[in-house]
């Protein structure tokens, strides 16, 4: 049998995903890229693959890649890949690689199913029955509709198509923001600035990619424009949307609601989110299926083994 090439896994996987990976590799397991610096300057010199899973902003930058002189490729467990400083990857020809398209249909369902769950208050719905206030007050409070409704969305990627796909089945018109127009959204109105699309839609979905060029996108005036009835679904990234207006604007009831899969910080999101009743949050599961983890963690094993075998990437982000 071939001796297997080494790589180095850093973040946080499932015991059958690490199995899986040894299966393959030769593996070195560390939690973040910040343990490094712990292994054994041997080991790190002599890295040209990494396994990484992570979305803290530019967690991998220069000083990471200055511990693997050797590194040549570093597949990322993730369509987002905001972990990580490309420029400085490219800078240093280094290849990156992601997992786009197989994660598609359940971040959709997730966008969705937070829209329906904060419109109808489902939360609230598990409580009534919980506590009795069913036999002692009768019916809950009565909630609002969801079909029908405006929907925008800003960053109509493929995570964006998929969302909009699904909404044209609660005979919702969709309206969209993007750098351009795009043929594929014949059926859809186009927005170039995102201020203009949250004043026309009922409801706002950030499906946006992460990263420098995004940070904030999404501010006051984008989220005070939708107006008082107005929801925001957020399942892009925490960094896309600007967390202390958006925090105000719920306080003081300035927008009806938003439904979180992402946060700033996370985990440690801010605790005024806690304190919110007009909010339905979620910890960053918009992938997190059996199914959909296994297809990542494969195009994950596959880009590494294609790399060490000399053959061309199947989901490169820089180099090719
Ligand atoms: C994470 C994601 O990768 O694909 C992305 O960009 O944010 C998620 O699918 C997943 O949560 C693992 O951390």
């Amino acid at each position: 049998m071939s001796k297997k090439n080494e790589i180095i896994v850093i973040g946080d996987y499932t015991a059958t995903q690490l199995e899986k990976l040894s299966e393959e590799f030769q593996t070195i397991l560390v939690k973040k890229t910040d343990d490094l610096g712990s292994l054994s300057t041997v080991s790190r010199e002599r890295i040209e693959g990494i396994a990484f899973k992570g979305h803290r902003p530019l967690e991998f930058d220069a000083s990471s890649f200055d511990l693997l002189p050797e590194l040549r490729i570093i597949s990322n467990f993730g369509v987002g890949y905001d972990g990580i400083d490309i420029q400085e990857a490219s800078r240093r020809g280094i290849k990156i690689t992601n997992t786009p398209d197989v994660l598609n249909d359940d971040v959709a369902d997730v966008a969705i199913g937070m829209l329906i769950a904060l419109s109808r208050n489902f939360l609230n719905g598990v409580d009534w029955i919980k506590s009795g206030a069913w036999g002692k007050s009768g019916e809950m409070p009565l909630n609002r509709t969801v079909s029908g409704k405006k929907a925008g969305i800003v960053g109509l990627g493929r995570i964006g198509h998929a969302i909009a796909h699904r909404l044209s089945g609660f005979k919702m018109n969709i309206h969209y923001y993007s750098r351009s127009k795009k043929g594929s959204a014949k059926d859809w109105k186009f927005y170039n600035d995102p201020v203009s699309l949250a004043a026309e839609v009922d409801i706002l979905f950030i499906a946006l990619v992460g990263g420098q060029e995004t940070s904030q996108f999404v501010n006051k005036e984008v989220i005070e424009g939708l107006g008082t009835d107005g929801i925001l679904i957020n399942i892009s990234r925490g960094s896309t949307v600007d967390e202390e207006a958006l925090l105000n604007a719920l306080e003081k009831k300035r927008i009806r609601g938003a439904a979180l899969d992402v946060f700033s910080n996370e985990p440690n999101i801010n605790p005024r989110f806690l304190e919110l009743e007009n909010v339905f949050l979620q910890p960053h599961q918009g992938s997190g299926t059996i199914e959909t983890r296994e297809a990542m963690a494969k195009l994950q094993r596959d880009n590494l083994s294609r790399f060490f075998a000399n053959e061309s990437l199947l989901t490169p982000v820089n180099l090719n």
